[in-house]
């Protein structure tokens, strides 16, 4: 709380004072250089390091580049027009045999082709804390990218993080914790780059909101203001796990960080990024997202996206400002010399298939179809959509159904949608309305009207935009449909009815619902009548109403979730091509839920203080929209234990089939390992930071027992008190498959950086001399076990 109290003091001073200046009224800030200066500079670029992993890849980058000339280095670094259907592709060196680059949207799924899978969204991966199956998918989608010719992969997302429960974008990422987030976005850039495909990590950084996050005629994009400590603790850590794990590109976003866009942002580009985390790789725009040509090339910026206005469409006005001495040639060498070391490290030097060969411009032309999809998929597709499905609530043992005479199937969400092609995929799920104002189709998606907070039309397997085209859709509707047939099950349905007829024979209510939303807008809310009203109706008349919701972010519950014909609730996310399916292995027992909640469902929207809705151009900032993350650290669970507001169902919840029982609470410090609090020696950085920041410092053991009748995973939390932090922060996480009657022990590795603060004045981590609190459980408030670690 001090903390706290002091940053927005902090704050105020900086709002008011920068430079010791008094705030100007609206009239007279007239453009936006009254608020640079607060974004420190940081000058120059650090040359890449071509350490550790990356050595060869470096010396093969450095003979190759060293035979460019100037003109085809600074070619390099802008994208050019294609023939491919790629979403951008850097320029190529002819003369020495160097192909360039294809990149392609998105982290979800190769977009805009076919022969194709559709995968679970990253915050189906969230959902399903799980190391191994987030590397899995990452391996085998990452294989996709590769079949079709695509070099670099536009994912991940870990940017936006997930601070404001509205965000458009936040089913792109994959929690809103940033050690969770960290931990699995680590394991997807293992997986996409084992695969041979680059990993672009986005959006760097703060890109928090849809709500202005590009300028427009008269008004520039918003500003993220962001804290030291707040970036490093929070916003920072998943991009330095994602650089931990070898990630050869990051994207910087459309909007500003400090009032500086951060693609030209020096503190973030040169300062954070490439010298604090020791980035490797390189550093391209979001699309459209360069608004400077000099003052970007100096900040680190490394190749601008689609193509550059600034730079020249060859690159002709970089090489100008080489050659009229503004810029020295060797920060051009070094963005090529990054780029080329990329493809270099992910062996794209051999066996590449040509850039954007399975990626046709017009996808009815004909053309040479590429089948990218493997057999060996189907299993981490499957395992991927259930492990994300989440169990709130189960009473009346509603769930697992077994064998029912008669279900009734109710909801706009229940059935395939009524289209799936290239054209149209990324935006069909959203593509209908409510009431007949259609509002979001194809042409008119930039248009200014908010897209409807449900898609009406049929199952959302993932949100919009960002996605791309499933190879197939399994319904809900159509697996319960084959379900019935195997048990000689009834069903009844009505896919349109607000208020529909419930048959009393029946044994079950099914109600899919979903929550919508897509890259461009935030959402205009966390649930809306027209679904509520659907349950509430269905409710009223049977008594086993279950209710499946399709959720692009947080949804509330609240208007009905105490109803007792309201006997079992699942947040199903975005699963993926594998949807029906795998949700029929769940509410039949054949497989045992095993998601938790990776944000919090509060109990009403104001419960998300500070950070429920996007900030918006008001008041002296109407030009200058800024978004002051004052609350610091504390977003999600952080801020409702601060500021003790209990939520509906809390960050790390979930239930299954049986019940676990914890005991056996161990804590031990590593006995070779240095406990010192002061600042560790930044000597040796290597990928993601500080060499140090990943010894293991501490231990923590504990065991799980599975006290039911049913096998299931439980998904074991560990929750650090660290001195002078949250109450608690996740800092480890083991997700086990525990026979009935069985028992595991789960070990945590506490590493010096999960034990550590950032320290402003030393400019480095730090670990905390005194107690931490140390918990084990089931989720952030359901802890059973408890203990100290002491640092002196
Ligand atoms: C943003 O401004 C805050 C407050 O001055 C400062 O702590 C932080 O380092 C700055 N970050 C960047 C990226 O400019
Ligand atoms: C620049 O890149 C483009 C696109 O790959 C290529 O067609 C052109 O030949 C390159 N120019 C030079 C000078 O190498
Ligand atoms: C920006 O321009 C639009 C369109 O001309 C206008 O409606 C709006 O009022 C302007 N906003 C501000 C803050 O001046
Ligand atoms: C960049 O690409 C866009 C879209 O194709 C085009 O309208 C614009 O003219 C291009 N700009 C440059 C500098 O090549
Ligand atoms: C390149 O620089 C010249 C001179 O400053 C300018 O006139 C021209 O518009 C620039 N070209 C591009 C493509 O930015
Ligand atoms: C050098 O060229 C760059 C790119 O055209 C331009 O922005 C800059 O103003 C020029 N500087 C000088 C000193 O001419
Ligand atoms: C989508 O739903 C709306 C409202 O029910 C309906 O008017 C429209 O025809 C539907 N569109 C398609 C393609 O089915
Ligand atoms: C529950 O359902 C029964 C019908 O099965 C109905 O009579 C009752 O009113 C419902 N209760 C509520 C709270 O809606
Ligand atoms: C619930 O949230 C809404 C929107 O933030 C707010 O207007 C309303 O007052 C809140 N209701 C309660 C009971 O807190």
């Amino acid at each position: 709380m001090q903390l706290l109290q002091a940053f927005i003091a902090l704050l105020v001073l900086f709002r008011s004072s920068a430079s010791g200046v008094v705030v100007p009224r609206q009239s007279e800030i007239t453009e936006d250089s009254y608020f640079y200066g607060q974004s420190p500079p940081v000058y120059p670029t650090p040359e890449m390091p071509g350490s550790g992993p990356w050595a060869v890849a470096y010396a093969k980058a450095v003979a190759l580049v060293s035979q460019m000339t100037l003109e085809e280095k600074a070619n390099v670094t802008v994208g050019h027009s294609t023939s491919t259907g790629c979403s951008g592709v850097t320029g190529s060196v002819p003369r020495l045999g160097w192909p360039g680059l294809c990149l392609s949207d998105a982290g979800n799924g190769l977009r805009a082709t076919d022969l194709v899978n559709g995968w679970p969204s990253g915050i189906h991966v969230g959902a399903s804390w799980n190391r191994d199956l987030a590397y899995q998918r990452a391996l085998h989608m990452g294989g996709e990218f590769k079949t079709k010719g695509v070099n670099v992969a536009l994912g991940p997302v870990i940017g936006p993080l997930g601070r404001v429960a509205k965000a458009g974008r936040n089913w792109e990422g994959i929690s809103n914790d940033p050690y969770l987030g960290g931990e699995l976005v680590y394991q997807t850039v293992l997986g996409i780059q084992t695969a041979g495909v680059i990993t672009s990590v986005k959006h760097y950084i703060g890109n928090e909101q849809e709500t202005n996050r590009n300028p427009s005629s008269n008004v520039s994009a918003v500003s993220s203001n962001i804290d030291d400590k707040t970036i490093h603790e929070t916003y920072l850590w998943p991009f330095a796990s994602a650089v931990h794990a070898g990630a050869g590109c990051v994207m910087c976003s459309y909007n500003r960080v400090n009032n500086s866009y951060s693609c030209q942002n020096s503190k973030l580009l040169n300062g954070l990024l490439k010298t604090e985390l020791g980035f490797e790789g390189w550093v391209t725009s979001d699309w459209d997202a360069q608004h400077t040509g000099l003052s970007s090339t100096l900040a680190g910026l490394d190749v601008a996206m689609p193509n550059s206005s600034f730079w020249g469409t060859n690159g002709e006005n970089l090489t100008l400002s080489v050659t009229n001495g503004s810029v020295p040639e060797s920060r051009v060498t070094d963005m090529v010399t990054r780029i080329v070391a990329s493809w270099y490290q992910m062996g794209q030097d051999t066996n590449f298939p040509v850039e954007g060969i399975g990626m046709p411009a017009n996808y009815y032309d004909p053309h040479v179809t590429i089948n990218a999809r493997d057999p060996s998929s189907k299993p981490v597709l499957i395992d991927g959509a259930m492990e994300g499905h989440v169990l709130v609530k189960n009473t009346n043992n509603a769930l697992p159904l077994n064998s029912p005479k008669m279900i009734s199937i109710f909801g706009y969400d229940a059935q395939a949608p009524p289209a799936n092609d290239i054209e149209s995929a990324s935006q069909v799920f959203g593509a209908w309305t409510v009431g007949g104002e259609s509002i979001l189709d194809y042409a008119g998606f930039f248009s200014p009207l908010p897209p409807p907070q449900i898609a009406i039309n049929g199952t959302i397997i993932s949100g919009g935009n960002g996605a791309n085209s499933p190879a197939y859709i399994s319904a809900p509707f159509d697996a319960l449909n084959e379900q019935a047939y195997n048990d000689g099950t009834a069903i009844f349905w009505d896919f349109t009815s607000q208020d529909p007829t419930v048959d009393t024979s029946t044994d079950a209510c099914l109600v899919f619902i979903n929550a919508f939303a897509t890259e461009g807008y935030d959402r205009v809310g966390l649930h809306d009548d027209y679904s509520d009203n659907l349950i509430e109706n269905v409710a009223a008349s049977c008594s086993n109403t279950i209710v499946v919701i399709h959720n692009a972010g947080p949804r509330l519950v609240d208007q009905w979730i105490e109803n007792p014909n309201i006997t079992a609730v699942i947040f199903a996310h975005l699963p993926g091509q594998d949807s029906g399916r795998a949700l029929v292995q769940l509410l039949y027992g054949y497989e045992s839920f095993s998601g938790k909640l990776p944000y919090t469902v509060a109990k009403n929207e104001s419960d998300y203080i500070n950070a429920g809705n996007p900030s918006e151009p008001e008041g002296i900032y109407e030009l200058f929209p800024q978004s002051d993350f004052t609350e610091g650290v504390y977003i999600d669970y952080k801020g409702f234990d601060q500021n003790d507001i209990t939520p509906r169902y809390e960050f790390g919840f979930g239930l299954t089939y049986t019940t676990f029982a914890y005991s056996d609470l161990d804590i031990s410090l590593s006995p070779s390992v240095s406990t010192s609090c002061l600042p560790p020696s930044p000597e040796n950085i290597i990928q993601g930071g500080i060499a140090s920041l990943w010894d293991v410092v501490a231990t923590v053991t504990a065991v799980v027992q599975n006290t039911g009748e049913v096998d299931a995973s439980e998904i074991a939390q560990l929750y650090i008190g660290i001195p002078g932090g949250p109450v608690r922060q996740l800092r480890g996480f083991e997700k086990v498959l525990i026979e009935a009657g069985t028992s595991v022990t789960v070990s945590f590795d506490l590493l010096r950086r999960d034990l550590s603060e950032w320290d402003t004045g030393a400019q480095s981590w730090v670990l905390q001399q005194g107690q931490y609190g140390v918990w084990v459980g089931a989720s952030s408030r359901i802890l059973p076990l408890s203990g100290t670690l002491v640092i002196s």
